[in-house]
């Protein structure tokens, strides 16, 4: 049996833009997910979930190419959870060159799920390092964050970027640019995440963005913007200048609220944020709701957040500097 784990994310900056080529900078946040695999003697998956939904659910079905469970999953969240273990599932079978590998797997996460903390980036990671080591094989970090991509990739037909599963299995503050993933420095930082308790649809949001861009020349140079405020963002990191990151973090929502991923309930908590004194503050992902992300070192965050109409949840999550990892 063997258990791994990997982390989620929040986008500092450049989301959405990061999809027209511009650069992003997300940063792995101490939530993780944690998927345990056991080889089976036939070829069959079996997956045992608690915590990705309210109830839990059990699904058994036979082999990574038949997506169809036999038990009814009927929460649409639970059913696109399943597509990416059964894609990771099919990355790890290729990697140990064992087509045939079935598995017992229990997923376990604190990550609130679609809410653009990059649950299913970890999930994905966590469960393509968990299986190939139970096939006796172990993969580095960048060629899990590859085929994680690739897995994500296949499940979202096509609309992924590499800054998700890259940040899960790299840990600590990454840059993407198209496919030029790195690590870069950052300093500690104290990270606020606010939740409203819902989801952005991804794909359409990501369509809007494309439309409005279609329609506006201004709307392209919104995006382009975006881009001029990560690479600002990238000195401010490596030179450790928080009150310059919250500032560009309050410039890169705006962008992003002109751009029309926001809601009320995102702006709500951003404004509750700055409100209570924060660095700054932002939507995270792919925005319609879902998450947002503040800095701040002080609790007033998070007791303003606790009273915002529109939020369900909130915690605090410091940067993670370590990605997958084998759990003793
Ligand atoms: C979604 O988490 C982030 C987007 O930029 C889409 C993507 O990069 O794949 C909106």
């Amino acid at each position: 049996m063997t258990t791994s784990s990997a982390p989620g994310k929040i986008y500092l900056f450049g989301e959405h833009a990061v999809v027209y080529g511009e650069p992003a900078v997300p940063c792995a946040i101490e939530r993780r997910a944690r998927v345990t695999v056991e080889q089976r003697e036939d070829s069959h998956l079996r997956v045992h979930a608690d915590d990705l939904s309210l109830d839990g659910f059990t699904v058994e079905y036979s082999g990574a190419t038949d997506a169809a469970p036999d038990i009814d999953v009927s929460e649409s969240l639970i059913q696109a959870a399943m597509g990416y273990v059964d894609a990771a599932v099919r990355q790890a079978r290729d990697a140990a060159d064992a087509p045939d590998a079935g598995f017992d797997i229990t997923i376990e996460s604190d990550i609130p799920l679609g809410a653009g903390l990059g649950s299913s980036a970890a999930v994905t990671v966590a469960g393509i390092d968990a299986a190939t080591r139970e096939l006796c094989v172990e993969l580095e970090a960048e060629e899990i964050a590859d085929r994680a991509f690739q897995a994500e990739y296949e499940v979202q037909e096509g609309q992924a970027s590499r800054a998700d599963t890259f940040c899960s299995a790299m840990g600590g503050a990454v840059r993407v640019e198209g496919d030029d993933c790195r690590a870069i420095d950052a300093p500690d930082l104290p990270i606020v995440v606010g939740f409203d308790g819902g989801a952005g649809d991804t794909g359409e949001l990501v369509a809007g963005v494309r439309e409005l861009r279609e329609t506006y020349g201004f709307a392209a140079n919104t995006v382009a913007a975006i881009g001029d405020i990560v690479r600002e963002g990238e000195r401010s990191l490596a030179e450790g200048d928080i009150e310059r990151l919250g500032e560009l973090m309050d410039f890169n929502h705006g962008l992003l609220e002109a751009l029309g991923v926001s809601s009320r309930s995102l702006d709500n908590m951003v404004w509750a944020a700055r409100d209570a004194g924060a660095y700054g503050a932002k939507l995270t992902g792919a925005g319609g709701g879902g998450c947002i992300v503040a800095l701040d070192d002080s609790e007033e965050t998070e007791t303003a957040l606790r009273f915002t109409p529109g939020c369900e949840e909130t915690f605090r999550a410091g940067l993670d500097r370590e990605g997958v990892r084998l759990e003793e």
